[in-house]
């Protein structure tokens, strides 16, 4: 596997249909723009249509050949995500790369429509049931790859069962939920690629992380004087562009030399910029019990049971 991996390096992506979940904003936007270049057939999912077309617009303005359809997804509503399957699959009859990409960060306590706390709603369950959902047509499309992004602050997480579904308000720690979401995105991977060895289906489950990346995550970042310190001290030091950021999701959807259960990440200075190469994950992202427990846990409570 090449050690120093960029965009030349990527095929064309001619006849392939991908779907980036936030392709609207950040790392999925550098991703629509780069897949849509290489001439896939690009779905930018999205939970703002205005926002999705505004993104859709901007890219075409440079790329007018390239293919964009911009389709609704919120992930913090199964009812949406049931609508999104439903309709791409009334659409399309292949999926060669759904990119699960969307994420929220550190925000205030919420609940997604369905009571979960939003952060392991959206970014765990939302994307465990858009998977599920569209795994049929995953499964019909030869060489179909799976993309799940996570963080580097997964190492801070641990997975407490009992928080999914807080039925009143406990002590909460946006950053303790964001760490557990990230770490659950590995865990999700894990078992998936696991199941989909078992059942030897032809397809491909592959984990990243962007390092750190100039994006709109932050937007609900403690302001206090201490993120001021890191943010002109340290950010400047580790945080690469959103393009760069992109770099690894993009590597782990595209590259054939990447396999099945990899994961991969920035390989610069403590995983936080450079080249997309094989990143560290911490032992609880590689814990098989967890990892099941997760899955029949994210089973139950979004009610979508994986046909394998
Ligand atoms: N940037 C980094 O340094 C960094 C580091 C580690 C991991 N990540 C991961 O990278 C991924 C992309 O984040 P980003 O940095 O590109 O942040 P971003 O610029 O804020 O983009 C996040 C995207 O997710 C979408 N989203 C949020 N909630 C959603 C929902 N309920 N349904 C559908 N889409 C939703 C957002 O839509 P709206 O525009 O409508 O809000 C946006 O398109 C996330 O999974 C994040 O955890 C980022």
């Amino acid at each position: 596997m090449k050690k120093t991996w960029q965009l030349e390096d990527m095929p064309s992506l001619k006849g392939k249909t991908v779907i980036v979940t936030g392709g609207n904003s950040g790392l999925g936007y550098e991703s629509v723009k780069v897949l849509a270049k290489k001439n896939a057939r690009v779905i930018l999912a999205c939970r703002s249509l205005s926002r999705g077309n505004e993104a859709k617009s901007k890219i075409m303005k440079d790329q007018p050949q390239t293919s964009i359809e911009v389709m609704a997804l919120d992930l913090s509503s199964l009812d949406s995500v049931r609508k999104f399957a439903d309709a791409y699959k009334a659409k399309h009859n292949k999926l060669d790369i759904l990119l699960n990409n969307a994420g929220i960060m550190n925000v205030p306590y919420g609940k997604t429509t369905d009571g979960f706390e939003q952060q392991i709603g959206v970014n765990h369950l939302g994307h465990f049931a858009l998977t599920g959902l569209l795994l049929d047509t995953l499964k019909s499309t030869p060489k179909s790859r799976v993309v799940v992004i996570s963080s580097l602050l997964h190492k801070k997480g641990h997975i407490d069962f009992d928080s999914f579904s807080y039925n009143k308000k406990r002590t909460y720690d946006p950053q303790v939920a964001y760490a557990q979401s990230k770490l659950a995105n590995l865990l999700f991977a894990k078992q998936l690629n696991h199941l989909i060895q078992k059942n030897k289906l032809d397809m491909t489950v592959v984990s990243a992380h962007p390092g750190g990346a100039k994006t709109n995550l932050g937007r609900y970042q403690d302001k206090g004087s201490s993120f001021n310190l890191v943010k002109k001290i340290i950010y400047p030091l580790l945080i690469q562009t959103a393009d760069q950021g992109a770099m690894p999701g993009l590597r782990a959807a595209t590259d054939e030399s990447v396999t099945s259960g990899m994961y991969i990440g920035p390989s610069g200075f403590m995983e936080s910029s450079g080249h997309p190469y094989i990143a560290k994950s911490a032992p609880a992202a590689n814990d098989l019990q967890t990892a099941e427990k997760l899955w029949k846990k994210s089973e139950s409570l979004t009610g979508i049971q994986y046909n394998f």
